[in-house]
């Protein structure tokens, strides 16, 4: 039989009174496990009307302010963040039938961060940020990759190509944080964790 913590739960969910460092435990039980991309997460934001929306994305940092992600500025996602910074995440690990959601408020991180990340990235990703409009309607492929040669000629050395102002990352500081392990017969675990004042976190159990 496998050892409880204090709520009954799985040890694998820790006595722990910080949300994050159960995230990094968990992330870290991910990263040997995911056949791939164990950062990836579903990203669910809404425009102002109240309709969601749900894309991928990769988480590229985290800590005890927020969980960063980037983007296109200019993207269906950031225009919908821009109108409503409430936004949600979704982890969900196969390999350790374990899912983890998050919910929060955005806010762009800042230009010195954005930097730092944009230049440890490829050239071709970082020619890619200049060339895709992305999200906006594209008439043919060979539109795009004439976008790419253009901006290939415009910065040809590797390490000597700016950040776009329409490219930066979202860093979600959460609200909210619910673990969940799969269990037999739906009997699934859930743990709770609502911020309160002061950086406290309320943790409670939930029902499957
Ligand atoms: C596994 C995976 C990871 C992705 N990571 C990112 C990412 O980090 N940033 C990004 O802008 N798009 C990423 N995408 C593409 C998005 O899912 C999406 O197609 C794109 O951002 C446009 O979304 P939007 O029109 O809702 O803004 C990823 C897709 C997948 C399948």
């Amino acid at each position: 039989m496998n050892q409880k913590n204090s709520f009954g739960l799985d040890y694998c969910f820790k006595d722990l009174e910080n949300p994050i460092d159960l995230f990094k435990e968990w992330f870290n039980e991910a990263k040997k496990t995911e056949i791939n991309d164990p950062n990836a997460l579903a990203l669910s934001t809404s425009d102002s009307k109240g309709v969601s929306s749900l894309r991928m994305v990769l988480l590229k940092d985290f800590n005890k302010n927020g969980f960063i992600f980037y983007t296109n500025l200019n993207s269906k996602k950031s225009k919908d963040m821009k109108i409503n910074p409430n936004a949600s995440m979704c982890f969900h690990w196969k390999s350790l039938l374990r899912q983890i959601r998050i919910t929060g408020l955005v806010s762009k991180v800042t230009d010195k961060e954005a930097d730092k990340y944009y230049h440890s990235r490829n050239y071709g990703s970082k020619i890619g940020a200049w060339a895709s409009n992305q999200s906006s309607i594209l008439q043919n492929r060979d539109e795009l990759f004439r976008s790419i040669d253009d901006y290939k000629k415009k910065y040809p050395e590797e390490d000597k190509v700016p950040r776009p102002k329409h490219w930066s990352g979202w860093n979600l500081k959460p609200y909210e944080i619910e673990f969940w392990l799969q269990r037999k017969n739906r009997i699934h675990e859930r743990l709770k964790y609502k911020k309160k004042e002061n950086d406290y976190w309320e943790r409670f159990l939930l029902n499957p």
